[in-house]
């Protein structure tokens, strides 16, 4: 694994339990999703992590070595960008990425492909010779990635990097991540409230809530468990009509019309074939009755459904 915490736990100084035994696991080549509402421990976690905050209890190691005694040689293998970073504003992208550089200590001779590479990577070539204060937010977080990429780092950690960009701006940084991970091998830690783009990008995911894990899993398992139907999403010529006649069939949990479409629930349990039985009747039903198949698919439970049904349930402090 390539991080591990035990029973990681925070009480901050006025008395407050940000984060209850968490036991996280995350191997390397992982998009990890950390997944929370506001205030459920996610930036203090990260804090943990990355050895910026110490835990008032648990472990935490990163590459195996117990960040608690390691700090320096795990700063040197991981790369951070904040919930919220403060820039120099007058520096370029290039001076701003060289004075990191020579923070870690390296060689000037070499840090200046380097930060070619990563600019070239993040959309910056064009604004070299830019003053940071003169860019966007979407550019400034570009630049954070940029950032923490120099130490050429095996995990990089994503404190909500797509905050308040626009469509445009979060796709790129998605992009940009799947980039990092699949072409650079860097393993990825990120917490995010665009769950979509969590669903899209993570392969593994955990969920907290005041503090604590409630739920982890691959994208895959967590749609599996928390899907106690199947669900059919049609559309035909004649909603209203077909409604009709699927109603009179009990092979079906339940049936709703919802925005143009027929929603079709299957139960899970009952067997694995009915899901392809009930296409089959559905299918066969309408030719009979000469009505037009417009869209006929499965529809998955999403991340974001999930969430909802577990973060509900708690009450939010
Ligand atoms: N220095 C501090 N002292 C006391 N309490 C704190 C401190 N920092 C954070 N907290 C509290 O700890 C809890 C967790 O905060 P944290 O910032 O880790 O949440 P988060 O999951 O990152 O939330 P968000 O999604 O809003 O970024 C919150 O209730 C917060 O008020
Ligand atoms: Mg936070």
């Amino acid at each position: 694994m390539l991080i591990k915490t035990e029973n990681l736990t925070m009480t901050y100084k006025n008395g407050f339990t940000a984060v209850k035994n968490l036991s996280l696991n995350v191997a390397e080549g992982d998009i990890f999703g950390f997944l929370g509402p506001n205030g459920a421990g996610k930036t203090t976690t990260i804090r943990m992590l990355t050895g910026l905050l110490k835990p008032s209890s648990g472990k935490v190691f990163v590459n195996e070595l117990d960040v608690a005694s390691n700090e320096n040689e795990v700063k040197k293998i991981i790369g951070v960008v904040p919930e919220s970073h403060g820039y120099y504003n007058w520096m370029t992208s290039v001076e701003y990425l060289s004075y990191f550089a020579e923070l870690f200590g390296k060689d000037k001779s070499k840090y200046t492909k380097h930060i070619e590479y990563l600019l070239e990577k993040v959309g910056l070539s064009d604004k070299k010779k830019v003053p940071i204060g003169h860019y966007s937010r979407g550019m400034k977080q570009r630049l954070g990635i940029a950032k923490s990429l120099i130490n050429n780092p095996k995990i990089i950690f994503l404190d909500e990097p797509t905050l308040g960009l626009d469509p445009i701006g979060q796709k790129d940084i998605q992009n940009l991540i799947f980039e990092i991970n699949k072409v650079m091998n860097v393993t990825v830690f990120i917490t995010s409230h665009l769950l979509k783009d969590i669903e899209v990008l993570c392969n593994k995911v955990s969920i907290v809530q005041n503090g604590e894990l409630i739920e982890q899993g691959s994208i895959k398992e967590l749609q599996d468990k928390y899907s106690e139907n199947e669900t059919i999403k049609l559309k035909t010529s004649d909603n209203i009509k077909v409604y009709q006649f699927l109603k009179e069939n009990k092979m079906f949990t339940g049936l709703e019309l919802k925005d143009d479409n027929i929603y079709i629930y299957v139960n899970k349990a009952c067997n694995n074939n009915l899901l392809n039985e009930a296409k089959h009747y559905i299918v066969e039903k309408l030719f009979v009755n000469s009505i037009d198949i417009h869209e006929i698919g499965k529809v998955e439970t999403t991340i974001e459904d999930i969430f909802f049904k577990l973060t509900d349930k708690k009450v939010r402090n």
